[in-house]
């Protein structure tokens, strides 16, 4: 199928709520997406839209439903996706018991290539069309995470990960194997149909300064990469991080150190910074990846959303499920427990500016708007179709909504994967999800 359309309620962005204002928010109440080769030609009111069609244009219609860019999750870990709601530890043990155990799994081929192949099926149920994605240690698991992509033809931004201490053996790399097989994963993959490559040091303290300083080298040879790490998530890191780091003053100052700041770095988390940390995220173009049901389910801390959009020195920020520590592969049910966090700290998330966080805003997070996340003429064809009467629940609180914007609330509040009505991937309706189990 070439040229197509679907139809219902169209929901985007044109610019940025925590700056300009809800303005920014596009509606349609019966509009009409056209799809040629993958992009989006036109959007509009359907009435006009129709007048445009080729005669016989297959137009799909969901009645009821909203349409909005697909959702983008920017920090989460495929070999994780089996471990999801371990009991009982915070991040550092976290990662010993359960984290480090499942990773070192993938060394087996096999067992990389179902974990890929269930990964993907979650993010497709979700509604979710690009990630920015961990890997493992091992090289061919960033293979196994890109040919599953790459057969679906989804948008996944990946790397391997780079620890060089403080980790079990069989999860250590050296900073020139980290170095010399990112090199060789850049040239194989970055750019390659719809993969994109993270550089991807795990955190600063599983790794010496050596490691970060070709990490920065490498970064530096190739600047349209992305880098990928964590920040500033749980307090006993923090102060592992001054231990180990003791010429930094602050945390951040050791990513910055080794040059692996600015635009097209990541950094999930962020609990625990500072004034002057987001001031330098916003001075480098650093974006963060809040993740606030892993935030909430180690008890790692509460994300200062309020602080780090602020107008006057607006960070990027988008929206991480951080799945294994993260509880859901749901960027909706994220944002209901972002909305939870952002009460605790002082604000009040609406579902303007949440469904921007979403959509466009993890766009721009990951530097890739005008591609992807917004419904816009140009954009690449990742959709999402939401039903507001997907659940009984869902049914009787949104037949009293009175607004747009009291929706989205609602099914950020309510909603789930059972919402996700379907998920199109460059203009395609991806196909229905296959049930898996864990790899043998
Ligand atoms: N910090 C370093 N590694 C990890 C990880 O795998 N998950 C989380 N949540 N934090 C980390
Ligand atoms: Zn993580």
């Amino acid at each position: 199928m070439s040229i197509h359309a679907i139809r219902g309620r169209l929901v985007w962005f044109t610019a940025d709520p925590f700056v300009d204002g809800a303005r920014s928010l596009r509606h349609e109440a019966d509009g009409i997406v056209a799809i040629d080769a993958g992009r989006i030609t036109r959007v509009g009111p359907a009435a006009e839209i129709f007048a445009h069609l080729p005669e016989n244009c297959p137009v799909t219609h969901y009645p009821g439903c909203l349409i909005s860019p697909g959702f983008i999750d920017t920090h989460v870990h495929y070999a994780q996706t089996g471990i999801v709601g371990a009991h009982g530890a915070q991040l550092l043990d976290w990662l010993t018991e359960y984290a480090y155990p499942a990773e070192a799994e993938m060394a087996d081929r096999p067992k990389a290539d179902a974990m890929a192949r269930a990964f993907c099926d979650e993010l497709i149920r979700n509604g979710t069309t690009t990630a920015l994605v961990f890997c493992t240690v091992f090289p061919e698991s960033v293979d196994a995470l890109f040919e599953e992509a790459a057969r679906r033809n989804l948008r996944l931004i990946g790397g391997k990960v780079l620890m060089d201490r403080n980790a079990p053996a069989a999860l250590l790399d050296t900073a020139r194997s980290s170095y010399d097989q990112s090199k060789a994963l850049i040239k194989k993959w970055h750019g390659r149909g719809r993969a994109s490559y993270a550089i991807t040091p795990r955190f600063a303290p599983t790794s010496t300064p050596e490691q970060l300083e070709l990490a920065g080298a490498l970064w530096a040879e190739h600047p349209d990469v992305y880098v990928h790490s964590h920040l500033s998530e749980n307090a006993a890191e923090c102060a592992w991080v001054r231990e180990l780091f003791p010429d930094s003053d602050r945390y951040i100052d050791v990513y910055e150190s080794f040059g692996l700041t600015g635009r097209r770095a990541v950094y999930a988390h962020g609990v625990h910074l500072a004034d002057e940390d987001f001031a330098l995220c916003h001075h480098t173009g650093t974006a963060l990846a809040h993740c606030p049901t892993s935030n909430l389910f180690l008890g790692s801390g509460l994300f200062n959303l309020g602080a780090a959009t602020r107008a006057d020195r607006r960070v990027h920020v988008g929206l991480g499920t951080d799945i294994g520590a993260g509880t859901s592969f749901s960027i909706l049910a994220t944002l209901n427990e972002a909305y939870k966090v952002a009460q605790m700290t002082g604000s009040a998330l609406d579902g303007v500016h949440g469904w921007y966080l979403a959509t466009r805003g993890a766009a721009e997070a990951l530097d890739l708007a005008g591609t992807i996340g917004s419904l816009e003429p140009g954009c690449e064809a990742d959709m999402v179709v939401v039903d507001p009467q997907a659940t009984p629940l869902l049914k009787l609180r949104a037949e009293r909504c009175q607004s747009i914007e009291e929706l989205l609330f609602v099914l950020m509040t309510l909603g789930d994967d059972r919402a996700i009505r379907a998920t199109y991937v460059a203009g395609a309706k991806a196909p229905a999800y296959v049930t898996t189990s864990n790899p043998q």
